[in-house]
């Protein structure tokens, strides 16, 4: 399992990529310039990308929080670099939209270089302890049609984290490429486990961060909206509308955990990653959590 190719399999400086991103799109991003009060979201795969999202999203359209039950996130928050056949590419529905734009990217920071530099967009990047994004993006590999709904085992799936042959590439090397910007006064690095054990401080943290001063109880509303159970049942988030995944074999709001990875690591794999995380996320001075 080790040799698993997706379909439409191409690579471009170590990333992986399947028939749902198009060399073409990335091309067009590396010239896409990005206005003052923009928003990018830059996030691995599996680290609770659509929660931050969410987020994001409630906190810039505090006023139409209604619209959050009718339209779909991935048509209010586009993902720049997605092309799926016969629809819309990223960058298409951002033509159609109003600035200022809110963005989504799983590509590293190359591609963003000069627009993270002039410092007009505001980059938030999201994080997520690398174990249990793994274990997220075991169950993402199999339920999903675009990526081939990989049959393997838990230790074959390991098998290809550790020959880095993965989709976006290898987790440690994706955040070497972003973690370089965090301090820079137009980046916010919000970390999955602080959502779970402090959603109010983060909720607070993005709206400074993006210029909004909310007041209390819609920060509350907004809380609310995003707890693991209204985001499992709202359609608008939970990929049901998509018709990309199997959900038969997983569903993509799956168990919203810290430290499910404990029923899936052997104790191999487990100092395998705690090395690199510590070779190569702790020197940014960041501490994850694990449980
Ligand atoms: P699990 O597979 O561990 O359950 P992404 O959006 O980057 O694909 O991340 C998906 C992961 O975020 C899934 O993790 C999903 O359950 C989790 N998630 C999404 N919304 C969440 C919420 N409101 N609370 C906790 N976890 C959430």
């Amino acid at each position: 399992m080790a040799d698993y190719r997706l379909p439409g399999e191409w690579s471009k400086d170590g990333m992986v990529f399947g028939r749902t991103v198009a060399k073409e799109a990335i091309d067009r991003l590396e010239s896409f310039e990005m206005s003052e009060g923009e928003v990018l979201l830059a996030t691995y795969p599996k680290t609770g990308t659509t929660w931050l999202q969410e987020l994001i999203w409630l906190v810039c359209n505090s006023s139409k929080m209604d619209l959050a039950r009718s339209v779909p996130l991935d048509r209010r928050f586009p993902y720049l670099e997605l092309q799926l056949e016969g629809s819309q590419s990223g960058i298409e529905m951002l033509q159609m939209m109003s600035h200022p734009f809110l963005m989504k990217t799983h590509l590293r920071s190359e591609t963003f270089r000069m627009e993270i530099e002039k410092g007009k967009v505001k980059v938030i990047i999201g994080i997520r302890n690398p174990k249990d994004t793994l274990v997220s993006f075991y169950h993402f590999y199999r339920m999903t049609y675009n990526l081939g709904n990989f049959s393997g085992s838990w230790d074959d799936f390991f098998e290809l984290y550790k020959t880095k042959h993965m989709l976006y590439g290898d987790y440690f090397q994706w955040y070497s490429s972003w973690l370089q910007y965090i301090d820079k006064p137009n980046v916010m690095l919000v970390k999955y486990e602080d959502m779970h054990h402090r959603l109010s401080d983060v909720i607070k943290g993005v709206s400074t961060f993006l210029g909004k001063n909310l007041p209390e109880n819609v920060m509350d509303d907004i809380s609310l909206q995003l707890s693991f159970d209204s985001m499992r049942h709202n359609n608008m988030v939970n990929k049901t509308l998509t018709g990309n995944f199997n959900m038969q074999i997983s569903s993509f709001m799956r168990k919203g955990k810290i430290g499910d990875w404990k029923n899936y690591f052997s104790q191999e794999q487990s100092g395998a990653v705690e090395k690199s995380y510590k070779d190569t996320i702790e020197p940014f001075g960041i501490g994850l959590e694990f449980e």
